[in-house]
């Protein structure tokens, strides 16, 4: 059988964990899969720069631009690890409207654009899998779209932010100061090109929005979801609330209610008994409701390079096994049907 090739844009943190997990997994991976999958071009800003790669990239093909990488014939599967709506957009449309399958960890870009990009890629009829865009290494976008599928979802709530949630719990244990929190967390690689997307909220909400389209089969406006980020909280905030028995963290809330979708992210009370008060550090945590099966919890590692790449690889291995499922769960054309219908009935 033919390798699958990939064309990886972008060698950040996660770009270059994927290039550590493919070095260490590949054999693992072509049993798995029936084929072995190739880096066949790269493209980053700088292509001196040492991130300590070894050998993993020799005779790998460099690209100047992310869109001439999407466009080259010897590239089956655009990785779009760049981050934000500019360049990473043009190639993401490039490599769809070439009928390849991208996968991305970009959620700025599917929080604004998502809605139109499953059209383009359902117009190719490939996949464009974005796992690695929420919540890091949780499946969760896999879990909403397969395992939750017989399910009406009443409600998803989570911790959605690593970098965020690394900052209060670090507030919390040791009285750290919010700005040597943020630098340590930047440090670790778990922040955004520009942190104030994690600590003002907005990133738990592209990530809410995607995982709202989801669990309700509708297209959620990103402009909808109300937005509020930690800035304000003190120290003695998050020492007050522990006195009465709750811990502070920033939440997404996706419910269904009879008035339509709420969508919401601000920070909040969470009791102590319960399964988020003690998701800590750069984990992530996301509870979902749905009819038939109840609630279930995930946690894991919501930033970072190894669960990150971990999530890009598990969409690249649904690749190579041929499976292509639509980016919202259901197609384009049928988006907002059962989310109506579910509300209409409750
Ligand atoms: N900056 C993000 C976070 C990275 O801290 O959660 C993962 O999307």
């Amino acid at each position: 059988t033919e390798p699958l090739r990939l064309g990886i844009a972008g060698l950040g943190t996660v770009g270059g964990g994927l290039v550590r997990l493919l070095d260490a997994h590949g054999d693992r991976l072509a049993l798995r899969t029936g084929r072995r999958i190739e880096i066949a071009a790269v493209c980053a800003r700088d292509k001196t720069k040492d991130r300590g790669l070894g050998h993993a990239l020799d005779g790998v093909r460099w690209h100047d631009d992310a869109v001439a990488l999407a466009r080259d014939a010897q590239v089956d599967v655009l990785v779009e690890l760049i981050g934000g709506n500019g360049v990473a957009k043009d190639a993401v449309e490039a490599a769809l409207s070439l009928g390849k399958p991208v996968v991305t960890a970009n959620k700025a870009l599917l929080a604004h654009d998502g809605l139109a990009l499953a059209r383009a890629a359902e117009r190719a009829g490939v996949a464009l899998n974005f796992e690695a865009a929420v919540a890091g290494g949780i499946p969760v976008v896999k879990a909403l779209r397969e395992g939750f599928a017989g399910n009406r979802i009443n409600a998803l709530f989570g911790i959605l932010n690593g970098t965020s949630n690394y900052i209060l719990t670090s507030m919390a244990a040791t009285g750290a100061s919010f700005e040597s929190a943020l630098a340590e967390a930047q440090a670790l690689g778990y922040a955004e090109a520009d942190p104030s997307f994690d600590v003002d909220g907005v990133d738990a909400a592209h990530k809410l929005s995607l995982l709202a389209s989801l669990a309700f089969a509708a297209p959620v406006d990103f402009s909808a979801v109300y937005v509020e980020g930690i800035r304000r909280i003190t120290a003695l905030d998050i020492s007050f609330a522990h006195e009465l028995g709750f811990r502070i963290k920033i939440l997404g809330i996706a419910r269904a209610t009879d008035h339509g979708l709420e969508v919401r992210v601000h920070p909040a009370m969470v009791p102590e008994g319960t399964a988020l008060a003690h998701v800590d550090g750069v984990y992530n945590g996301v509870v979902i409701e749905g009819d038939f099966v109840d609630q279930m919890v995930f946690e894991g590692r919501g930033a970072g390079a190894g669960p990150t790449a971990s999530a890009v690889m598990a969409d690249i291995v649904d690749i190579a096994l041929g499976l292509k499922l639509p980016l919202y769960g259901v197609p384009v054309d049928r988006l907002g049907q059962i989310a109506m219908a579910s509300i209409d009935r409750r």
